[in-house]
């Protein structure tokens, strides 16, 4: 038996025993009693009774075994063109002192904080300094649009609110003041206090009593200590897409988080202790919380901070730039990012040009096309692995353990379920189906340690929206089958969430939008495939009886509508007229059926069709849009 399968089989049949041992390498100021309470099953507790404090383990444990003058982070921003680098004890020192001013702010445990920042440093200076004192951190990512955020600010109800004067995007200064004046007087909760971040690149007026200027916070504060948190206190919210316009507030906690995080860095990623590490993502995602600030960290890796684009800042050598000037040996991205890349140097002579040396390249956020994978594998000749996961579970579900074992590749597949998860396929009425047929993938509770606890203020919200279709299993949301060998391969979404460029977005919420707009009877909005960006939005708008305005005009409206409301990162470029919209007999909009056509897949008109006409319609309308796009 295989290193892999050992411990595989014993993370189920021994839980307690597996992560309990998993724990050790993390300090705890107390040890838990039970490193798994399963007394409230909706509600499972890991470490329970433990204390811990995740800054502690992130830095100050480092700089107490010699690690104090290492590198923790690298900020290299391409499109400012700066670098700057923090050593651990550097890094440690900044946080504490943050910690300390927002103590003086009256921020303390388990109040919250939303931190609305680009990829600059003090982004995880913050993030860290609320783990410090237990603050509960909110980031939000920088693309979404004042409504977005003004949700999140009206949920999570903050006592600060961070924020910075712009974020860069190639070729434009993205202002931050109009998006967060907007939040404010959208949301019915004000924070007492904002805390504004200036970059010379574009400062903004501040609003006296409201507005602190960074350095004014900081004036006078004394640098904070690390406060014992219990296990299961909550380290932060992240707020994800779901199928309604409501996102959901993903709580983490703080013991199961630290351990999970740990453990997938040495075993999952192959990295060491010392090496650069680098996840080239955002913050405001899931693969930012967990693989830009905490796990390198509390690996005591140095972390690498990137703000740019893997294209056009300012080539398609950007990633091995940066790679052969920060010596990493790690790199983890989104395959939309590849495709960029491979779109502007198929060859890969930047490659040749900057001769990164990298160990392994690690894919995910959405499915990874084979042709993608094998062309960075022949470029880069490492290991590519293509690995599955979710802001609700923080770490991968599904990947190829480099630091355990290596499976032969197969691109299209993720391969094997990580320790703790136990992941089943099951069909419609919740039965589990034969090895090569697909389904619903559910992960069998309880789920490792590191998962969501909770929804945060929704205390019923995990059962309604994840446990309750398939008892005693998480529902995934994803679709997929396992192959012969054991192999796990992610088909796509079986809800309304799609993935444009690793970005999670829910068609739902265009939908509203769409709906909101004084001409729209009704909408559809699925998700097409796209060579670039994986997956775009598509709408199809039936207008209100006896409307005249020119329909361009209206299309034209509503990709406004959805960018103001949702934001860029949405890419909502494409909306069209119908006369109806394909449904059932009992009324159900055919979105299944057009998405297919959009994508050239084989498809069954389903015999309830109320009115196959509309179909033909759609048909016809999408291949005037260009769809089914031509491959290759
Ligand atoms: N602040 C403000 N605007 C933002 C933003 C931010 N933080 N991030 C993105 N946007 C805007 C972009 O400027 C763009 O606006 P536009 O419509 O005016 O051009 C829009 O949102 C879409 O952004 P993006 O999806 O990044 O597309 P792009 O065309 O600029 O770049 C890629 C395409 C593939 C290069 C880019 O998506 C990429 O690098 N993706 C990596 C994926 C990733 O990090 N995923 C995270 C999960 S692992
Ligand atoms: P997020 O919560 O933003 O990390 O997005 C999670 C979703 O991204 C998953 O539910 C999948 O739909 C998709 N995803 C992430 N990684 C992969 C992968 N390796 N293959 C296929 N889909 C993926």
């Amino acid at each position: 038996m295989g290193r892999y399968q050992e411990m595989f089989d014993r993370s189920l049949q021994d839980p307690e025993g597996f992560w309990g041992e998993a724990a050790k390498a993390l300090r705890w100021r107390k040890k838990w009693d039970r490193v798994l309470d399963q007394s409230r099953p909706e509600l499972p507790q890991w470490f329970q009774g433990g204390q811990i404090n995740t800054c502690e383990n992130a830095l100050d444990l480092h700089i107490e075994s010699g690690r104090a003058d290492q590198l923790a982070l690298i900020w290299d921003s391409a499109v400012t063109g700066s670098v700057a680098k923090f050593t651990y004890r550097e890094l440690r020192n900044e946080v504490a002192l943050f910690a300390g001013a927002l103590k003086k702010l009256g921020v303390g445990k388990g109040d919250r904080v939303v931190i609305y920042m680009p990829m600059v440093p003090q982004a995880i200076v913050a993030m860290l300094a609320c783990a410090r004192i237990g603050a509960v951190h909110s980031v939000v990512f920088g693309g979404f649009a004042a409504p977005e955020l003004a949700a999140r600010i009206n949920h999570a109800k903050p006592k600060l609110l961070l924020w910075s004067s712009c974020g860069i995007e190639p070729g434009r200064v993205v202002p931050y003041k109009p998006m967060i004046d907007k939040a404010l007087e959208l949301s019915a909760h004000k924070p007492s206090a904002c805390v504004v971040l200036q970059r010379r690149q574009h400062e903004a007026e501040l609003v006296r009593g409201r507005d602190i200027e960074w350095g004014e916070a900081l004036k006078g504060a004394e640098p904070a200590a690390c406060v014992p948190l219990s296990s299961n206190d909550p380290l932060y919210i992240l707020y994800t897409s779901g199928t309604t316009g409501q996102p959901k507030g993903i709580v983490r906690d703080n013991g199961g988080h630290a351990v999970a995080l740990k453990w997938s860095m040495e075993f999952i990623y192959g990295a060491r202790p010392g090496e650069a590490y680098w996840a080239a993502s955002d913050i405001g995602w899931v693969v930012g919380h967990s693989y830009i600030v905490y796990a390198p960290l509390l690996h005591g890796c140095t972390s690498i901070l990137y703000e740019g684009k893997p294209v056009g800042t300012p080539d398609a050598g950007a990633f091995w730039r940066v790679i052969a000037q920060h010596d990493v040996k790690t790199l983890f991205t989104a395959p939309t990012a590849f495709r960029a890349i491979k779109r502007e140097d198929a060859p890969g002579n930047f490659i040749k040009k900057h001769e990164p040396k990298l160990r392994a390249l690690f894919l995910a956020g959405e499915r990874c096309d084979p042709d993608t994978l094998v062309w960075a594998q022949e470029r880069l000749k490492i290991p590519v692995i293509d690995h599955w996961w979710q802001t609700e579970t923080g770490w991968p579900i599904a990947a190829n353990p480099l630091g355990l074992e290596l499976f032969p590749i197969k691109p299209g597949s993720a391969t094997k379920p990580m320790p703790g998860y136990d992941v089943r396929i099951v069909d419609e009425a919740a039965s589990e189906v034969p090895k090569g047929k697909q389904g619903a993938i559910v992960i069998r509770t309880p789920l490792p340690p590191g998962c969501l606890p909770s929804l945060y203020e929704d205390p019923d919200g995990l059962n309604r929206l994840y446990l309750s279709r398939v008892p005693g299993h998480y529902l995934t949301g994803d679709g997929g089958y396992f192959d012969e060998d054991g192999y796990l391969s992610i088909m796509g979404r079986i809800d309304d969430v799609i993935n444009v460029a690793g970005h999670r977005l829910s068609t739902g919420a265009m939908e509203e939008v769409l709906a909101a707009h004084q001409d729209v009877a009704e909408c559809a909005v699925v998700g097409v495939d796209d060579s670039l960006k994986g997956e775009v939005p598509v709408g199809f708008v039936v207008l209100k009886a006896g409307v005249q305005r020119e329909e361009p005009q209206i299309c034209s409206e509503l990709i406004q509508l959805v960018r103001e409301r949702i934001g860029p990162v949405a890419c909502f470029k494409t909306a069209a007229v119908v006369k109806r919209l394909p449904k059932t007999r009992s009324g159900k909009i055919l979105r299944g059926t057009i998405r297919k056509i959009a994508d050239g897949v084989e498809h069954k008109v389903p015999a309830t069709i109320e009115d196959p006409a509309a179909l033909d319609e759609l048909t016809q309308l999408l291949q005037r849009l260009g769809y089914p796009q031509k491959k290759g």
